[in-house]
């Protein structure tokens, strides 16, 4: 059984939509550990409501990136991980893990890549009046959302939709793009 780690520094519903996809059997994986870079994200009580080990790493904590990401690797070894998720993990993957995980590092983001990426993707779209955005998984490499799509879902912005109508929408298919990516990627 492949294992995951689950990167995520707020609210963790994408963690939650995995986790419980896991519990369902719809995932053959488990969630081998939780890492958050941020002290009270709320991914951290939901990792914990699943029984979970989370671990809450703190870069300010270290000098270098370099040694920031030897940190975690040691425990992504100690629980012998095979892929990492990143779930709203707010932080470019440096070289240290790009290395060690090679084709094993995939990422949600909340817009048609390659259109809009970095941070507020939603809103950036939303702004742009485009009348049709959506969710990418991807395989991460250095860049910002720029690695190798593995699958995208389209959503419209229907007529009189608001910012807040269109995040729900987008995270509702995130919540089930993202298990099932997931599941082909561990089944191969
Ligand atoms: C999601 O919209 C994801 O696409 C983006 O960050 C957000 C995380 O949300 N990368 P959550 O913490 O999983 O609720």
């Amino acid at each position: 059984m492949k294992k995951l780690a689950v990167f995520a520094s707020g609210n963790g519903s994408n963690f939650q939509a995995i986790a419980e996809e896991i519990q369902k059997g719809k995932i053959d994986a488990k969630v081998a550990l939780v890492l958050t870079d941020k002290e009270g994200a709320g991914v951290i009580k939901r990792a914990e409501a699943f029984d979970l080990p989370v671990f809450c790493i703190l870069p300010k904590q270290f000098e270098t990136k370099v040694q920031y990401e030897q940190a975690i690797l040691e425990k992504l070894k100690e629980y012998h991980v095979d892929y990492i998720i990143l779930a709203g993990y707010m932080r470019l993957i440096g070289e240290t893990l790009l290395g060690a995980f090679e084709k094993r590092i995939v990422n949600i983001h909340p817009s048609l890549l390659p259109s809009f990426p970095g941070k507020d993707a939603i809103g950036q779209a939303y702004r742009a009046g485009v009348k049709v955005t959506g969710v990418t998984v991807h395989f991460v490499d250095a860049g910002m959302d720029t690695g190798p799509i593995i699958d995208q879902e389209p959503i419209r912005v229907d007529e009189g939709e608001t910012e807040e109508t269109l995040a729900k929408k987008i995270h509702k298919v995130e919540h089930v793009l993202y298990p099932k990516v997931i599941q082909q990627l561990v089944s191969k």
